[in-house]
């Protein structure tokens, strides 16, 4: 795994994109917590990886950010034994809802991280990924909360330099002007390339989009005859940001 990381990437300064970290849990659903987090848990993440990387050995990596009630997630980790997933959710009862799925499935591939994806991959070292999926993020459609949006040309920059350069990204919304907007600012990152963009309006349409299922808000879309929209990309190179290799030259 490659130990360099893009620190200029990082953006202390965000603005968050979600409005709520969930309820307070019970006594019973703390120790679950607790002990699921010991376990499965990604903090601290450099210690944590370097840990699950020797022992699985793991070089397909894939990351969902904001997997909600985590159904996709705990999908992939079952249909994908040989692969490593790492999950990033603050909503509280999602990340209970898989760490339950873990233990009911017997799934030793699958490791969470409670926060914010961006505190993630400020973390996670360059080049640790192949695969990445943000599947219907908030759309925050009020003018005024578009800067909250998670998508936007500086985390997309971020999750590129945490990412292969074969990495494959995957978003998906049901909000046709944040489409429009992830569509410019994948294009602006000029890091990522939209290999397909898929318009879809119902489940048959779904089976050809990639992904396993489909997730609760994505449901919700259809039932309110939105169109889904999914952008199947392909990592660029990282323009205008110095690599490790590039850093490291400049101080000798
Ligand atoms: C609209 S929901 C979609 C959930 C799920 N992917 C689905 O399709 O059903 C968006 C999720 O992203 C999570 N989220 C938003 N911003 C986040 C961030 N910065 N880091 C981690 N999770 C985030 C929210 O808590 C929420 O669960």
């Amino acid at each position: 795994m490659v130990k360099g990381r893009n620190e200029e990437l990082i953006d202390t300064e965000h603005l968050r994109s979600f409005a709520r970290r969930g309820r307070a849990l019970d006594i019973v659903q703390q120790t679950r917590y607790q002990l699921g987090m010991q376990q499965w848990g990604l903090k601290p993440v450099s210690e944590r990886l370097s840990e699950i990387l020797i022992v699985g050995q793991a070089e397909k990596v894939t990351l969902e950010i904001g997997f909600g009630d985590g159904a996709n997630l705990l999908a992939m980790a079952r249909a994908y034994p040989d692969r490593l997933f790492l999950g990033v959710e603050v909503y509280i009862s999602g990340i209970l809802k898989v760490l339950r799925g873990i233990e009911e499935q017997q799934l030793s591939n699958l490791y969470l991280y409670d926060g914010d994806a961006w505190d993630l991959l400020s973390t996670l070292p360059d080049a640790c990924l192949d695969q990445c999926y943000v599947l219907f993020p908030d759309p925050w459609p009020k003018r005024r909360h578009h800067k909250r949006r998670l998508l936007q040309v500086k985390f997309l920059r971020l999750l590129r330099a945490r990412c292969t350069s074969e990495a494959k990204l995957v978003v998906a919304t049901d909000w046709q002007e944040y489409a429009e907007f992830i569509s410019k600012e994948l294009s602006t990152s000029g890091c990522w390339r939209c290999a397909q963009c898929l318009e879809l309006t119902d489940r048959c349409e779904q089976d050809s989009c990639t992904r396993l299922l489909v997730t609760k808000f994505e449901s919700k879309g259809l039932a309110q005859q939105r169109t889904i929209y999914q952008f199947n990309c392909t990592a660029c190179e990282l323009a205008d940001t110095p690599t490790i290799h590039d850093q490291l030259s400049n101080n000798n």
